[in-house]
């Protein structure tokens, strides 16, 4: 039986995550939240002393990696790893690198009846046949604010201007860089999550009812 594919793209902050989460729980897919591995290279390059402004000592890592982890943790959703990992993902060799770790995910995990993976070039590179793609869209100032929450709630300090500051910067490189800035992708569905998660659940549930 073919596995059916769903792609989220957006913007930093734009509650890809959660969204994914709900749809893989509520359909039984899969998720893969591409953005990780970006974070999981970045960490390791940074332990590692590589200069990231040097493409051959890039290069040279990533030759020498044989296993990334797909895991979540705390240390890599600082917004230093943030930053480094908007800041290597400009690089073909990185996404490259990452693509293929996201098609033998693919390859390998057949288990369930598919996949819902997020990112930025999903849609619109990594899986462009996918079945169904979605765009996430949310102000940046509404984006800062959520992110600036999370921060207090889990007890770190947080400064609303620098939060904002650093989406800004997130979105002007994912979105100016060269290769698979973030784009809306052909056929994509445009999700509004400006407004309650409720509402974005709404339109989502909409769509996959009739999907
Ligand atoms: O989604 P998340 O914020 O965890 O991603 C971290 C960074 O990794 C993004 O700012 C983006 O530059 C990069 N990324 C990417 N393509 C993806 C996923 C993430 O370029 N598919």
């Amino acid at each position: 039986m073919k596995k059916i594919i769903i792609t989220i793209d957006g913007p930093a902050a734009s509650g890809k995550e959660r969204i994914a989460k709900y749809i893989s729980k509520k359909w039984k897919l899969n998720h893969l939240d591409s953005g990780i591995l970006y974070r999981r290279l970045a960490l390791i390059f940074l332990n590692n002393n590589v200069d990231t402004n040097n493409i051959n000592q890039i290069k040279k890592k990533i030759k020498q990696i044989h296993e990334i982890s797909f895991r979540n943790s705390k240390q890599i959703r600082t917004q230093n790893i943030s930053k480094l990992a908007s800041k290597i993902a400009i690089h073909n060799n990185v996404r490259r690198f990452i693509n293929k770790l996201q098609y033998d995910f693919v390859k390998k995990n057949k288990k369930k009846q598919g996949f819902v993976i997020d990112g930025r070039d999903i849609g619109s590179i990594v899986f462009k046949n996918a079945d169904l793609k979605l765009y996430i869209e949310v102000k940046a100032e509404i984006r800062a604010k959520r992110r600036y929450k999370q921060l207090i709630d889990s007890g770190e300090k947080s400064i609303y201007p620098k939060i904002l500051k650093d989406i800004k910067l997130r979105d002007r490189q994912d979105k100016l860089r060269k290769n698979s800035p973030l784009v809306i992708p052909k056929g994509a569905q445009i999700i509004d999550n400006n407004d309650s998660f409720k509402n974005t659940i709404r339109q989502i549930s909409e769509l996959l009812e009739n999907f």
